[in-house]
């Protein structure tokens, strides 16, 4: 179990808080490289519990930092930003994207010392059209190497959606492997769909069993099920260093693809999805069918509608069903058994179930389960890794070393049966496995 003191640890990512320090310690995706326009208007990003903007400055550079002006606190966001930086409105000084103090026009002449103001101004890169900032001290270090992200840009598809609650429960969601055939498939008999579809083996037992362990990006899980005379349907996923998870949902073979659970306050989550366009995945793949080729009810994967973004700090990339709206639950369809849920769509149905939870989990009020391991050991390795990090300034798993990402894999296939040991069959699967990147 996890205890409310552990809760809080694992939760809270302002600054100065354990798991805050350890978040800084990595590349964060923050937005997407076409918010920002060149001399456009800058804009409000929450990220980790602080408020920053972020613009695009002349030479198309980018700069983020915290949104306070360093002269008098006022908010850069009403700033302007020309001619190579962000010029504050209240008394005009002007900042570059590093953060230095460019113009004092304020101040006469031979009393002005911009040479020793300083905007809080954080690294900011892009990549796979994203921005990505570091928000720690020190020298940045390189990008996570996941597989994906050494694709050629055009091959990538990027989204973003936001997500009202805690980072660490959102990403649960995604290694919470036993809800699917219930949340997902709950109102679907086996019977009904055919024998080869994936969709099948995740509602024949809904109780699969699971093989856990560390891994050098963080924990990985292989839940596991008969599927004929020698032979086991795999899942294999990951959660992987400090707040990104690898889905099952998807054929192995091809399946290179990220999903960060980026925190932006203690309640907030930006969701960054990053895939493979010409990955045989589930996001490609049209929605599950029965056997008489209806498609199986609530188990689409496009469709979401998202409201028009705003300038509020939490105000980018929502969805239009939420909380207030009961995520659009279908009563009728939910008692009829068209939609297990009656929340129609699997990221709706995982959004809402995790926003039902409240901004943040009390822990104590759990009864985990031994289908909950794959929980309980991410939890663990968090907090082991943001302990060690505050009591004895350990840096945390693949900070340094972006090849700790790189073995990193998962998605569904038929393989070897149970008998053979799980780690030989993903290493030989993922040998086997399509690696554009390294051909
Ligand atoms: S507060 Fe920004 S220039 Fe004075
Ligand atoms: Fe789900």
């Amino acid at each position: 179990m996890t205890t409310a003191s552990e809760g809080a640890e694992l939760t809270q990512v302002g600054p100065g808080t354990p798991m805050g320090r350890l978040m800084r310690h990595y590349w964060l995706p923050a937005l997407l490289s076409s918010e920002l326009e060149r001399d456009g208007p800058p804009l409000r990003l929450m990220l980790l519990g602080e408020k920053l903007v972020a613009f695009r400055d002349s030479a198309g550079r980018v700069g983020v930092m915290d949104h306070r002006c360093p002269h008098r606190c006022a908010s850069l966001f009403l700033g302007r930003n020309e001619q190579g930086g962000l010029r504050c409105v209240y008394h005009g000084w002007k900042y570059d994207v590093a953060g230095n103090c460019i113009d004092m026009p304020s101040v006469p002449e031979h009393q002005d010392f911009k040479h020793k103001v300083k905007a809080r101004a954080f690294r900011a890169v892009e990549r796979a059209g994203l921005v990505w900032v570091f928000m720690g001290d020190g020298e940045p270090p390189p990008l996570p190497g996941f597989e994906v992200l050494d694709l050629p840009p055009d091959e990538i598809n990027v989204s973003l959606i936001q997500r009202d609650c805690n980072w660490l429960q959102a990403l649960e969601g995604e290694i919470d492997t036993s809800h699917f055939g219930f949340l997902h498939g709950g109102h679907v008999d086996p019977r009904d769909v055919p024998e080869d579809d994936p969709f099948y083996y995740t509602i024949t037992n809904r109780a699969p069993q699971y093989h856990i362990a560390d891994a050098p990006w963080g924990t990985q899980y292989a839940g596991y099920r008969a599927a004929g005379p020698g032979k086991t349907y795999w899942r294999f996923a990951n959660f992987l260093f400090p707040c990104w998870s690898q889905a099952p949902n998807g054929e192995f073979d091809s399946h290179m693809h990220a999903r960060g659970w980026v925190p932006l306050d203690d309640g907030h989550t930006m969701f960054v999805f990053i895939w493979w366009k010409k990955a045989r995945s589930a996001q490609a793949l049209p929605q599950p069918r029965f056997k008489d080729g209806r498609p199986v009810g609530g188990t689409g994967r496009g469709g979401i509608r998202m409201l028009p973004n705003t300038t509020d700090w939490l105000g980018r990339w929502r969805m239009a069903m939420n909380e207030g709206n009961d995520w659009g639950i279908d009563r009728e369809a939910q008692r009829r058994n068209a939609i297990y849920s009656g929340i129609d769509g699997i990221h709706l149905q995982d959004q809402a179930i995790t926003e039902s939870m409240g901004p943040v989990t009390d822990f104590g009020w759990e009864h985990l389960a031994p289908s909950d391991q794959m929980i309980t050991r991410t939890r663990r390795r968090l907090l082991r890794a943001a302990r060690a990090l505050r009591d004895k300034g350990e840096r945390p798993p693949g900070a340094d070393d972006p090849g700790a990402y790189r073995a990193a894999r998962s998605g569904y296939f038929v393989g070897p049966d149970e008998q053979t040991p799980w780690q030989e069959v993903y290493a030989r699967t993922l040998a086997a496995a399509v690696h554009p990147q390294d051909a």
